[in-house]
C-alpha cells in the first residue's frame, strides 16, 4: 500500500468517527492595553495544525444561515472577529450549539462535523483559519450523505 493510501485510509477513518466532542473553544492570548487589544494566533501552538488559509464571512443580512456542510479533511479555527454568531456542531449523533462573540476565542472544528452558523449580529465578522486551501471536493453539502458517510455506508 503507498503512503497515499495510507494517508487516505486514515483521514477517512478520522472523518467517520469524529464526534463534536472532540471540537472545543480555544483561549487565544490576549494582550490589552489602554490603546486596544491584540490576539494571536500561532501555527501549531495555538491551533493544531498548520493555517494554510484563512477567510472571512461579513455583511451577512440578519436572519440568514451560512454553512450547512461537512468537511472530509479539513479542520478549521472559527473566530467572532466581531460581534458574534452561534455554531451549531453536528456529528450525526449529538449536536451542540457555540456561542461566539469574543475575538479571542476560537471554536475548533475537526473534520467529520456538520456545522450551520447562524444569529448573525450586525456587522460581525466570522474569521475561518483552515488546515487546507479550498477544495470543492472536501465537502459534503447533503445531510443524508453526511449521515452515511458517518455510519460508514460511503
Ligand atoms: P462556502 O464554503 O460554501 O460558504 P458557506 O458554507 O458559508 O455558505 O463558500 C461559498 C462560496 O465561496 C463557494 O461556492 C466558493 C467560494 N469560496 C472560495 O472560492 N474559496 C474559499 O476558500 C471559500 C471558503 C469559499
Amino acid at each position: 500500500m503507498t503512503i497515499f493510501e495510507t494517508t487516505r485510509i486514515l483521514s477517512d477513518i478520522r472523518m467517520k468517527t469524529s464526534k463534536v466532542y472532540d471540537c472545543t473553544m480555544i483561549e487565544l492570548s490576549k494582550h490589552h492595553a489602554p490603546q486596544g487589544n491584540i490576539s494571536v494566533v500561532e501555527n501549531n501552538k495555538d491551533v493544531p495544525f498548520e493555517v494554510k488559509r484563512c477567510y472571512y464571512l461579513y455583511d451577512v443580512p440578519g436572519g440568514e444561515s451560512r454553512g450547512a456542510h461537512a468537511h472530509k479533511e479539513l479542520s478549521q479555527l472559527i473566530i467572532a472577529a466581531s460581534g458574534s454568531f452561534t455554531v451549531t456542531l453536528d456529528d450525526g449523533e449529538v449536536k451542540r450549539t457555540f456561542l461566539l462573540n469574543r475575538p479571542y476565542q476560537g471554536l475548533l472544528i475537526v473534520p467529520g462535523i456538520w456545522r450551520t452558523l447562524d444569529d448573525f449580529s450586525s456587522g460581525s465578522v466570522c474569521m475561518v483559519l483552515a488546515s487546507h486551501g479550498y477544495d470543492k471536493e472536501d465537502y459534503i453539502r447533503d445531510y443524508d450523505e453526511f449521515i452515511k458517510y458517518k455510519k460508514g455506508r460511503l
